[in-house]
C-alpha cells in the first residue's frame, strides 16, 4: 500500500488531496494546525483507519522534526518482511505541502507600499517560504532510499518574477518567489542525497477555497476551479513527471512557468 503525506490538510486543496489518496487506497499521513478548521478531517479520520493525523504548526521546526520522526517510525512498522528486507521501510510516494497563507486576521495582501509592515512580511516568509526548506531538511531520511517520491509544494503564479505585470501583494508574491528558489535548490541537493525524489513547485490555478474567497469577484467562472478539479489536474501533472523534471515550476495544466 502506498503511503502519502499531505501537509495543510485541514481544509482547501490539502483536504481534497487527502480524500483523493484515501479513495486510491493510500495510507495517508496528514497534518493540521487548528482543530476547529480541521473538524471535517478529524471526522474523516474517525471513520478511516488509513488516515493518520498529526498536529503541526509549520513555523515550529521542533514540531516538524517530531511529526516526521513519528511518520518514519510508522513507515518502518509498515515494512512488509515477506517481500522486503526488514530494514526497508514502506515508501512515501507523495509528499505535498499545501500549507500557505494569503490573509489571516489582520494580515491582508498589500495593495501599495503604504501597507507594508515588516511583521506581516516575516509571517508570509515563515509560512510560505521557510516551511518548505525545513520540511525538506527533516524529510531527507524518510525518502533517501525511496524508488520514486514526488515532493511537491503548492506555490502560486504570482510568485513568478517574469510573469509579474500587476504588482501589489508584496509579501505573498515575494514569499512564493523565495519558496520557488528554495525548492529549486533543494532539487539540486536531492540529486545527490535523494536520487529518486522529484521535487516540484505547482501552481494550482485559482481554486475555490477560503484563501481565494475574498478575491474571487473578478475571476471568470471557468477560471475558478473546484477543489476536486484542482486535485485532479495536479495529480495528472505529478503523474507525468520524471526525474528530469525535478526542480521545475509547473502550472495546473502541465505547462512550465517562468521563474
Ligand atoms: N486557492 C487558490 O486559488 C490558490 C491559488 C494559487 C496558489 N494557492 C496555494 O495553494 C496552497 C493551498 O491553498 P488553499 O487555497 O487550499 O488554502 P487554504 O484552504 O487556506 O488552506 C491552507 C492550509 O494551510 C494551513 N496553514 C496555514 N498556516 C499554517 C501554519 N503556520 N502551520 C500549519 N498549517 C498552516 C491551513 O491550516 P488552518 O486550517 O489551521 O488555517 C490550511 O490547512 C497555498 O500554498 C496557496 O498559496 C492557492
Amino acid at each position: 500500500m502506498p503511503h502519502s503525506l499531505i501537509l495543510g490538510a485541514s481544509q482547501g486543496i490539502g483536504f481534497g488531496f487527502v480524500q483523493r489518496f484515501l479513495a486510491e487506497g493510500h495510507i495517508v499521513h496528514a497534518t493540521y494546525r487548528d482543530r476547529i478548521s480541521a473538524a471535517p478531517l478529524l471526522d474523516l479520520a474517525a471513520q478511516q483507519s488509513n488516515l493518520r493525523l498529526y498536529a503541526l504548526d509549520i513555523t515550529e521546526e521542533s514540531q516538524i522534526e517530531t511529526v516526521l520522526g513519528t511518520i518514519a517510525e510508522s513507515l518502518q512498522q509498515s515494512a512488509e518482511p515477506a517481500d522486503k528486507p526488514a530494514d526497508k521501510p514502506a515508501e512515501l510516494s507523495h509528499v505535498i505541502n499545501c500549507i500557505g497563507i494569503l490573509h489571516q486576521g489582520d494580515l491582508q495582501p498589500e495593495k501599495s507600499l503604504r501597507q507594508i509592515n515588516s511583521e506581516n512580511l516575516l509571517t508570509y516568509f515563515q509560512v510560505n517560504s521557510i516551511a518548505s526548506i525545513l520540511l525538506a531538511k527533516h524529510l531527507t531520511p524518510l525518502i533517501k532510499n525511496s524508488p520514486r517520491t514526488v515532493f511537491a509544494t503548492l506555490s502560486a503564479k504570482v510568485g513568478s518574477i517574469g510573469d509579474n505585470q500587476l504588482g501589489g501583494w508584496y509579501g505573498y508574491r515575494a514569499s512564493k518567489t523565495a519558496l520557488n528558489m528554495f525548492m529549486r535548490t533543494i532539487a539540486l541537493e536531492y540529486r545527490r542525497t535523494c536520487k529518486s525524489t522529484i521535487v516540484t513547485v505547482l501552481h494550482p490555478g485559482t481554486t475555490d477555497t477560503q484563501l481565494s474567497q475574498p478575491f474571487q469577484r473578478n475571476v471568470p467562472p471557468e477560471k475558478l476551479f473546484s477543489i476536486d478539479r484542482s486535485v485532479d489536474q495536479l495529480i495528472d501533472v505529478m503523474n507525468g513527471l520524471t526525474i528530469n523534471d525535478s526542480g521545475e515550476f509547473f502550472s495546473w495544466d502541465g505547462t512550465r512557468l517562468p521563474w
